[in-house]
């Protein structure tokens, strides 16, 4: 097949590797792609935002499939105008994915799909928004409504930071106030043809810049998976993906399709298991960055046959994706200043030796090639992927291959995956 790969990240760098695995015999083009995509793929020159551009590069070049990584392409319409062309593309049209687009929009699905998810208040005014806090009580959660490139939640014991956080977004539209949930978070893709749908492997991802959980919410410094402790509460791990597979999924896409929006792509269950049972406390419309990372290389069902199926509404043909026993960790390499001020243009050697570790393999996330030099170009730079039997191995292996590469002013979190790799 000859596949198009939309993106610039770890995430399309980590589709792009699946696709182009052991014994898979694909043309994989990426646009933009970074200096990583580069050596996996062929970068080609077309602007993913631009629907018409994008379908006219996939019908000339005789595209087979069209996988969309981020989520602006989906909701600038880039899925709809493949699909009014008939080329098949994994990933959902402008209205579906408004279940990320507008929070309004997923809690509005949720509730006629009767999907757990936490009690919540749209507030048009301060005034409404006090109110509101005030019922649901610390500590507070406020949320914009559109996308807000992960700035726009916060969860606060501050009545006056909630405040203040909401009327930096009223002006803009609603916001969401919702009810405080605790426990631990879990992160669940499900492939979709927008009817038939299957579950990878459950994740977790780690938000905060530093260790412990401190500081500033990031995109994402790292990621493990699959996650034993899944056991204690459900039985087996497979006992919890069915369980939100039954509960959450599949009534989901069950009312996208009802609505006229059928959801054809990956739909991304944010949860968190709570006292009283699991939680949705966000739905995106796209793979997840970094989880994505280290669930697609446990993967053992060729990814480009998942894919095709569910743009072509053949998924019901196909059994459960197959996972390795292998577990997975990712290290987020990232640069000075991120996320508040971004130091980019710096150059990163020691990859080929961090690469050279035993089941360890680097995907990029900002990275270009200048004048023979590695250089960066954001906030998260690399992700550095341990494999190993336990989570102890596959830990040491990623720490051992970041120590070695060089950065100035880079910057990873020491505590991925620590917890469970003493358990
Ligand atoms: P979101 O952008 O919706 O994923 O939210 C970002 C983070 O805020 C989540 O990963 C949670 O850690 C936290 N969060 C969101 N909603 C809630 C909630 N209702 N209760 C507690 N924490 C939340
Ligand atoms: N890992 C969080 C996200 O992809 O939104």
């Amino acid at each position: 097949m000859k596949i198009l790969v939309l993106g610039s990240g770890a995430r399309e760098h980590a589709i792009v590797l699946a696709l182009t695995s052991a014994g898979a015999d694909h043309e994989v083009l990426a646009a933009p792609g970074n200096a990583g995509i580069a050596r996996d793929a062929t970068l080609v020159d077309v602007d993913m935002m631009d629907p018409g551009a994008v379908t006219e590069y996939a019908q000339s070049q005789a595209v087979d499939l069209v996988v969309i990584g981020p989520e602006a392409p989906l909701v600038a319409g880039v899925a709809d105008s493949l699909r009014e062309r008939g080329i098949p593309v994994f990933g959902p049209g402008k209205q579906a994915a408004q279940l990320e687009g507008s929070k309004a929009f997923a809690k509005r699905i949720m509730e006629n799909a009767n999907v757990p998810t936490g009690r919540a208040a749209h507030t048009r005014t301060i005034d409404e928004t006090a109110a509101a806090l005030d019922e649901f009580g610390a500590p507070y959660v406020v949320k914009a409504d559109g996308l807000a490139a992960g700035k726009g939640v916060i969860v606060t014991e501050d009545r006056a930071a909630a405040l203040e956080h909401a009327s930096t977004y009223l002006p803009h539209g609603p916001v969401l106030v919702e009810e405080f949930l605790s426990g631990p978070e879990v992160s669940l893709f499900f492939l979709s043809d927008g009817d038939t749908v299957r579950p990878l492997a459950p994740a977790q991802d780690f938000k905060r810049a530093l260790d412990g959980d401190r500081g500033p919410n990031t995109g994402g410094m790292g990621a493990y998976s699959p996650l034993p402790w899944l056991t204690d509460g459900f039985g087996s791990v497979e006992a919890f993906v069915d369980e939100v597979t039954r509960t959450v999924a599949e009534p989901v896409i069950r009312e996208l399709d009802r609505d006229g929006t059928p959801f054809i792509g990956l739909l991304y269950a944010g949860l968190i298991l709570t006292e009283q049972g699991v939680r949705v406390i966000e739905f995106n419309a796209r793979f997840g960055d970094p989880e994505t990372q280290i669930v697609l290389p446990r993967l053992e069902t060729p990814l480009a046959e998942l894919l095709m199926a569910s743009a072509n509404g053949t998924l019901e043909d196909h059994a459960a994706p197959a996972f390795s026993d292998e577990v997975a960790v990712t290290v987020v390499l990232a640069s000075e200043g991120y996320p508040a001020a971004t130091v980019t243009g710096r150059e990163i050697s020691g990859l080929d030796e961090a690469e050279q570790v035993d089941g360890v393999h680097i995907t990029h996330a900002a990275t270009a090639n200048q004048d023979g030099r590695l250089i960066t170009t954001g906030g998260r730079v690399l992700n550095v992927v341990g494999t190993g039997s336990t989570f102890a191995e596959a830990r040491e292996r990623a720490y051992a291959a970041i120590g070695l590469i060089r950065l100035e002013g880079g910057q990873f979190r020491s505590d991925i995956a620590a917890a469970v790799a003493t358990s």
